[in-house]
């Protein structure tokens, strides 16, 4: 079987971080949000991947991702060029997977058990595709999908008002080549995208059986600010802790933390786990590194009291304000100003960004 991830899009909902590049790139616990993709296909027994590329941080995704080799993997670039929709994403991909089912991950989503089992459940001879499932608190807000008591799938509803259970679509699904012909049939929605649902709903309309897999780790859509955060917190409770860079006497660190080479924590410095810190990046001896925090390559903290924040990295942090639940782009400078302004904070905004003051 051949996966197919789907890296195209706009990103607009993860503005203005995605100004700068993609947000498949965009690391959690110090790690790419693909990467998590590539390995769970991996994982699952799928080597020949294809990646479907917009016009926006295309060249970023192939400059990451390369022919696959570091990380195992076979990857092939399939150029999609407008994000026209997830089902004209998957479109694009017919000459890559040719008659052979293939498995499509969305390349902003993370899934804490991976795909091996939804893979290796799905029945080619009975099945035109397979969807993964979970249980959501708040179905309005989702695709709901019916099912009978074997998980056949009955009805697919878009943020239905009532719904009939609380099993939501996520970012996962096997598709056999029947997909194409209900894409071909598309007609743009309300929102000008070719819609994933309708070309399932396109099977299940024309008598084909799709069979559904419930997942029950977490799984998580990096779309927005705070599901960074969230994503970054949900792995960071998973990891073991691995110091790799240098804690000097008299630095504190407590619970799991990764410090990459050529990292230092000065003494005096307090980093309490879980923490992801990668290379060559500074904990000054006055600063302080709370839970659930990632803090990218090459950066510079000191005096700052941080905590369950995303620092992407080769960013300085000279201020000794708390900053908490915060996601900081590349190459930021946050410091206290020299001079005593007249009362007021100082700022400059990028397009799209939401300060809680
Ligand atoms: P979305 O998050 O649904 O869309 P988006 O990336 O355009 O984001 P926003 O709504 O914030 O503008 O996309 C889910 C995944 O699918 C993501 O990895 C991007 C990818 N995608 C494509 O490859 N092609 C497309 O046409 C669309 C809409 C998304």
């Amino acid at each position: 079987m051949k996966g197919v991830i789907l890296a195209g899009g706009t990103g607009s909902r993860l503005r203005p971080i995605t100004h700068t590049g993609p947000k498949q790139l965009v690391p959690i616990a110090n790690k790419p949000v693909i990467d998590y993709a590539i390995e769970d296909l991996k994982e699952a027994g799928i080597d020949d991947v294809g990646v479907i590329v917009g016009h926006v941080g295309s060249d970023e995704i192939q400059a990451h991702l390369g022919d696959g080799s570091d990380h195992g993997v076979d990857v092939t670039y399939i150029v999609q060029g407008e994000p026209l929709g997830l089902a004209h994403a998957v479109g694009c991909a017919r000459d890559f997977v040719g008659d052979e089912p293939f498995v499509v991950y969305l390349g902003d989503d993370l899934m804490r058990e991976g795909i091996t089992e939804l893979v290796a459940d799905f029945d080619q001879e009975t099945y035109a595709a397979s969807i993964g499932l979970q249980e959501v608190d708040d179905p309005s807000r989702y695709g709901i999908v019916d099912v009978d008591d074997e998980g056949n799938v009955q009805l697919l509803v878009e943020k239905p008002d009532d719904p009939p259970n609380n099993l939501a679509l996520i970012g996962i699904y096997v598709f056999t080549s029947d997909i194409f012909e209900q894409i071909d049939r598309l007609e743009p929605s309300w929102r000008g995208e070719l819609e994933i649902t309708e070309a399932i709903q396109g099977l299940l309309d024309d008598g084909k059986r799709i069979q559904s897999h419930t997942v029950h780790g977490w799984w998580k859509d990096t779309g927005k600010p705070e599901d960074v955060l969230h994503a970054n917190y949900l792995v960071l409770d998973d990891i073991d802790g691995r110091i790799d860079g240098t804690v000097e006497d008299g630095a504190v660190t407590t619970g799991r933390v990764d410090l990459g080479a050529g990292s230092v924590v000065e003494a005096g410095a307090v980093v309490k786990g879980p923490v992801s810190i990668g290379e060559n990046t500074t904990i000054g001896s006055d600063a302080y590194v709370g839970p659930y925090t990632s803090v990218g390559d090459d950066c510079e903290l000191r005096g700052v009291h941080i905590e369950s924040s995303v620092v992407i990295g080769e960013s300085t942090i000279t201020t000794e304000r708390k900053i908490v639940d915060s996601l900081v782009g590349r190459k930021a400078t946050i410091r206290n100003t020299e001079e005593k302004k007249p009362d007021g904070t100082r700022l400059v905004v990028g397009e799209n960004s939401t300060l809680d003051l």
